[in-house]
C-alpha cells in the first residue's frame, strides 16, 4: 500500500468509529452520531479534526485487540457563524464513548488550544463513563478534565450538551462549565443509576425519573435548557453561544441595528391596576428587547424568577425578572440560586444586566428557612453587589423589603434605577404594615375594619408609590412604561465604556 492509501486507509478507518453496526444502533436510538453532531454544530465545512488516530495503549483483558481510531472521542476546532470554537464529541459507537486515558488527553488538548486561543469549548457528552478495563487510569484522566474546567472558568465560555448517558463522576465536568443542555428521553445524568439507588436507599426509579432531561430542568435545576432531539440540542448550542462573547477580555458581538424612535405603547397595559392580581413578565421583556430576541435560561426551573438572554438594540444583555405569574414572584431558595448563578455567569462574560422587578419580599416559613433562604438569599445579594458589567433596574410594580434591596437596588451598585408610576417601594405592602404600626389604633376603634381601612389608604397614599424613593434619588428617573425600551437602549450606550475598580483580593467568599 503506498503511502497516501495507506493513510485515506486508516482515515476512513477513523471516520467509521466503532463501526457501520454500531452506527445503525446509535440512529435506531434516535440519536446522531458523534461525527455527525459535530457538522451540524459547526459551519458547514469548517471542522478541522485534532487526534483522528489516537489509539488507547491498555493491554489489560486483551484490550490490544480492540483498537479504534480517535478512541471514542472526536476532538478539533471549526465556526460557529464565523467564530472560532473547540469541540469534542464523545463517540458511543467505540467502548460506548468511554472514557479511557488517552481520551481524556484528546479532550484535555483541546481545552488547553481553547484556553491558549480564548475561545469558547463545547463539550458534546454521550459516554458509559470511566472505561472499565483501564481503572484508575481512566479517573485520573477525569480528573485532569475537571481541573482545567475549573482553570478555563470565567475565561472562556464553556457548553455542554448532554446527548446520552453521563453517569458517575463524569457528571461534574458538564456541572462545572457555564451552560448544560439536555436531550428529552435520550440522555441522563446521575451520581448513582437506579440499581445502586435501589441497594441504598430501596427506592425504585428509572433513569428518566432520576435524571432525566425533564427532572433536571424542574427539580434540580441541573441543566439549563433541554431539547426534543438532537438537531435542536445543536441549534440552541449555536443561539447560545452568539449572546456570549469569546473570552473573558472580550465584548459579546452586536448585531446592526438602526435606532428608530423605539416606543412600545404596548407596554402601557400589562400591570393590572389591583397590585394583587398577577402578569406575565414575559409580556415585559418582549416589549423592551428586540422581536425574538429572548432566550430564556432555566425556564421551567424555579419559575418565579425568569431569566435568559436577550438583545436590545442589537446589544446583548442578560434579563433577571420576578415573576408576577409563579408565587407573585416571591424570592426563594431556587429562585435566587438561579438568579445568582446566571448573574455571574454574565458578570463574568461582560454581558450587561437588566434586573425587571415586581417582588413581594422572601418566602416565608419553615421549608425556606430549614433550607437556608439566609444563605441562599445571600447569594443573589452577593453577585449583583459584586458584578461590574452595566446593571440597571426597572420596578414594574412592587419593590419590598430586603428584596428591595436585593434585586439591582442603586445601593448595592446598580448604574440606572428606574420606575413605573405604579410602582411602590417599601418595608411591605400596606396592610401588612398598617396592621402592625396602627394596631393599637385600629383595635380600639369603633369600627376596625373602617380604620384599618382608613389607614391602609393613608400608608399607600405615603408610601405604596416609587416618588419617595426618586427624592432620594434611589430611584434616577421614573418613567413612562412606553418609553422604557428608548431609555434602556439609551442608558446601555451610556454604560458602554463603565470601568469599576474592585478592591485587591485573592478572591471574594460568595456564601455557597
Ligand atoms: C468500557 C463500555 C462502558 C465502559 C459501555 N461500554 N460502557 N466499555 N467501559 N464504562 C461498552 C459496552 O461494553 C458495549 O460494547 C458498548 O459500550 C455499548 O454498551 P451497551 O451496554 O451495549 O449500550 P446500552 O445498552 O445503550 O447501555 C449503555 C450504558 C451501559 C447504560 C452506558 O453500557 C452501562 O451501564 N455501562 C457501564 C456504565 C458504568 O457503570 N460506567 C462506569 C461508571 S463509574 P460493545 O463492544 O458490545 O459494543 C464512572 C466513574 C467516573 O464513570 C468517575 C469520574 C471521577
Amino acid at each position: 500500500m503506498d503511502t497516501y492509501a495507506k493513510l485515506a486507509d486508516k482515515l476512513a478507518k477513523a471516520e467509521l468509529g466503532g463501526g457501520q453496526a454500531r452506527i445503525d444502533k446509535q440512529h435506531e436510538k434516535g440519536k446522531l452520531t458523534a461525527r455527525e453532531r459535530v457538522h451540524l454544530l459547526l459551519d458547514p465545512e469548517s471542522f478541522e479534526e485534532v487526534g483522528a488516530l489516537v489509539t488507547h495503549r491498555t493491554t489489560d483483558f486483551d484490550m490490544q485487540e480492540q483498537v479504534f481510531y480517535g478512541d471514542g472521542v472526536i476532538t478539533g476546532y471549526g465556526t460557529i457563524q464565523g467564530r472560532l470554537v473547540y469541540v469534542f464529541a464523545q463517540d458511543f459507537t467505540v467502548f460506548g464513548g468511554s472514557l479511557s486515558e488517552t481520551h481524556a488527553e484528546k479532550i484535555c488538548k483541546i481545552m488547553d488550544m481553547a484556553v491558549k486561543t480564548g475561545a469558547p469549548l463545547i463539550g458534546l457528552n454521550d459516554s458509559g463513563g470511566a472505561r472499565i478495563q483501564e481503572g484508575v487510569r481512566s479517573l485520573g484522566g477525569y480528573a485532569d478534565i475537571f481541573y482545567r474546567n475549573v482553570q478555563a472558568s470565567g475565561v472562556i465560555p464553556q457548553l455542554s450538551a448532554i446527548m446520552g448517558p453521563c453517569a458517575g463522576g463524569a457528571v461534574y465536568s458538564p456541572a462545572m462549565t457555564d451552560f448544560t443542555l439536555m436531550v428529552e428521553n435520550t440522555s441522563y445524568m446521575f451520581v448513582t443509576g437506579p440499581n445502586v439507588v435501589k441497594t441504598v436507599t430501596n427506592e425504585t426509579v428509572t433513569s428518566e425519573e432520576l435524571g432525566g432531561a425533564s427532572t433536571h430542568s424542574t427539580k434540580s435545576g441541573v441543566t439549563h435548557l433541554t431539547a426534543p432531539n438532537d438537531v435542536a440540542c445543536l441549534h440552541q448550542l449555536r443561539r447560545l453561544l452568539s449572546y456570549l462573547p469569546q473570552n473573558c477580555e472580550e465584548k459579546p458581538t452586536y448585531l446592526p441595528y438602526e435606532l428608530g424612535t423605539e416606543v412600545r405603547d404596548e407596554l402601557e397595559g400589562i400591570v393590572p391596576d389591583n397590585p394583587n392580581v398577577p402578569y406575565d413578565m414575559r409580556e415585559v421583556i418582549a416589549g423592551i428587547i428586540d422581536p425574538d430576541s429572548f432566550m430564556e435560561i432555566h425556564e421551567r426551573y424555579a419559575e418565579n424568577i425568569v431569566v435568559g438572554f436577550a438583545r436590545l438594540a442589537g446589544r446583548s444583555i442578560g434579563i433577571i425578572a420576578n415573576q408576577p405569574y409563579s408565587l407573585a414572584g416571591v424570592l426563594d431558595v431556587d429562585s435566587s440560586k438561579k438568579a445568582a448563578r446566571f448573574t455571574r455567569t454574565c458578570d463574568c462574560f461582560n454581558v450587561p444586566l437588566l434586573v425587571l422587578v415586581d417582588v413581594p419580599g422572601f418566602l416565608p416559613g419553615t421549608d425556606q428557612e430549614w433550607s437556608g433562604i439566609i444563605t441562599n438569599g445571600a447569594k443573589l445579594l452577593y453577585a449583583l453587589s459584586e458584578a461590574t458589567v452595566p446593571r440597571v433596574t426597572v420596578i414594574t410594580r412592587k419593590a419590598y423589603g430586603g428584596a428591595y434591596d436585593v434585586m439591582n437596588s442603586k445601593h448595592i451598585g446598580a448604574d440606572f434605577n428606574f420606575a413605573w408610576p405604579g410602582a411602590e417601594i417599601a418595608v411591605m405592602g400596606a396592610k401588612g404594615a398598617t396592621e402592625i404600626i396602627f394596631r393599637r389604633e385600629i383595635t380600639s376603634a369603633n369600627d376596625p375594619d373602617a380604620k384599618l381601612a382608613e389607614k391602609e389608604a393613608e400608608y399607600a397614599e405615603t408610601f405604596a408609590n416609587p416618588y419617595r424613593a426618586a427624592q432620594r434619588g434611589f430611584i434616577d428617573e421614573v418613567i413612562y412604561p412606553r418609553d422604557t425600551r428608548r431609555k434602556l437602549i439609551r442608558a446601555y450606550a451610556s454604560l458602554e465604556n463603565k470601568v469599576t475598580v474592585l478592591p485587591k483580593k485573592k478572591h471574594g467568599n460568595i456564601p455557597l
